[in-house]
Formats: structure tokens, C-alpha cells, sequence
């Protein structure tokens, strides 16, 4: 199984058989290294709305006639703007795909859609993965409940907002990290704007010193797990 990064918080997924991708945004996203041509997938999972999520999920949905997992309402909308193929789920709730296991989780943030529709709530994603758990929270707050989260999951891979503004910073963030009780951190949604600007060494440092291990990913980095 591969694991890329194409920054901010577009993660991708590759099993062998299937490429899953999450918040797919490349147009308008100065730090990805690819171009919506290049990408190959069979699903793509978004955590809400914004379009530095939604980002160029129409046109990947509809080139590779791939399937758009995402809340009630936003897979509805991807789906009125000619999306074939999306599967609506809710917070809490988790269904079997070909790949794999996903939930929804909650994440407290927003979520409207690029034109400005309601879209939900926002979610962060947990997927089962042939015995690997990965958790992508998606934009949010820090919060409690996330620590329920990891009562309930064995963690291997969680990707944690840092950029602070819109989503938790670097110290909500490590707080995050403890909460959820992952194995291995890989900070997102940092770096992309001016106003989102944060140091993963930073972030890592402080992981470090309560023995969590960070795995800073640059854009375009693979990750074989
Ligand atoms: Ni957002
Ligand atoms: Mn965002």
C-alpha cells in the first residue's frame, strides 16, 4: 500500500487495486505538484465542502468515473454538477466498500459548498485498510471527542490539520495526536496561503518530546506502508 501526499489536505491512497483519494485540490493549490490529468482513482472522499477540498473533485469524478463519498448533502451537490457515481454517508456512519471500511467522524468546523450552498457538516474520515486504520481529520477544531476516537480505533496513520486560522494550530494539534493515540502523525493543511503558514519541524519537535513520531511529507512524497 502507498500513502502520497500532494499537499494541503489532499491525501492519496493506493492499495494495489484501488487509488482513493481525499480533498482532491489541485487548481488553485500553489503547492501541488501534479495536474487533474495525472490523477488515477476509483473513489474520492471529501471532508466538506471548501474548495480547497471540493477543489477539482467534478472533473476527477468524472474522468475516472470514480465514486464520491462524502455527507448527504455534498455528495448530492457533486452529483447536480455531473458527478456519475456518489455514495452519501453521514457522521457516525460506516459502510463497506471493494477497498476497504470508511466512517465518517465528526470535525467541528463548516461547510458550505464553492457556491455557497449548504453542505453539511463537515467530517473527518476513518478508513480500514486491509489492517491499516488511517484517520484524516479533515479541518476542525480541536475537541474532546477525539479522544474517543482513539478509545475506539487503533490509529496507524493520522493526517492533522497545523495551520492555525481555519483549523488547529501546532499545540491543539500535538493535544490532537495524544487524543486520538496514533502511531505515526503527517501534519496538513499548513503552508498553502500566507495565512495558514506554520513549521512542521516545529510541530514535529514538540511530538517528539511526548514520543510521538511525525512524518513530514512534502508535496509529491510516497509513503509504502
Ligand atoms: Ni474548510
Ligand atoms: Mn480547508
Amino acid at each position: 500500500m502507498k500513502i502520497k501526499y500532494h499537499g494541503h489536505a489532499f491525501v492519496q491512497i493506493e492499495t494495489g487495486k484501488y487509488s482513493i483519494i481525499i480533498d482532491p485540490f489541485i487548481t488553485g493549490n500553489p503547492l501541488a505538484k501534479i495536474k487533474p490529468a495525472d490523477v488515477r482513482c476509483h473513489y474520492i472522499i471529501l471532508t466538506h465542502g471548501h474548495g480547497d477540498h471540493f477543489g477539482d473533485t467534478v472533473e476527477l469524478g468524472r474522468r475516472n468515473n470514480a465514486t464520491v463519498l462524502a455527507t448527504f448533502e455534498l455528495a448530492n451537490y457533486a452529483e447536480s454538477k455531473g458527478v456519475r457515481f456518489v455514495h452519501p454517508m453521514n457522521l457516525g456512519g460506516s459502510y463497506q466498500f471493494p477497498f476497504g471500511r470508511v466512517k465518517l467522524t465528526i470535525a467541528h468546523h463548516s461547510s458550505s459548498t464553492p457556491d455557497g450552498q449548504y453542505a453539511g457538516e463537515p467530517a473527518g474520515v476513518l478508513l480500514y485498510l486491509d489492517g491499516i486504520t488511517i484517520y484524516h481529520a479533515g479541518d476542525t477544531a480541536l475537541f474532546y471527542d477525539m479522544k474517543l476516537i482513539g478509545e475506539t480505533n487503533n490509529i496507524d496513520y493520522a493526517f492533522l490539520p497545523i495551520g492555525d486560522n481555519f483549523t488547529m494550530g501546532i499545540d491543539d494539534a500535538v493535544k490532537a495526536a495524544e487524543f486520538v493515540n496514533t502511531k505515526n502523525v503527517i501534519p496538513v493543511h499548513f503552508n498553502t496561503f500566507d495565512v495558514i503558514k506554520a513549521d512542521a519541524n516545529e510541530f514535529k519537535k514538540k511530538l517528539e518530546s511526548i514520543g510521538r513520531k511525525c512524518l513530514i511529507m512534502n508535496p509529491g512524497d510516497e509513503l509504502k506502508i
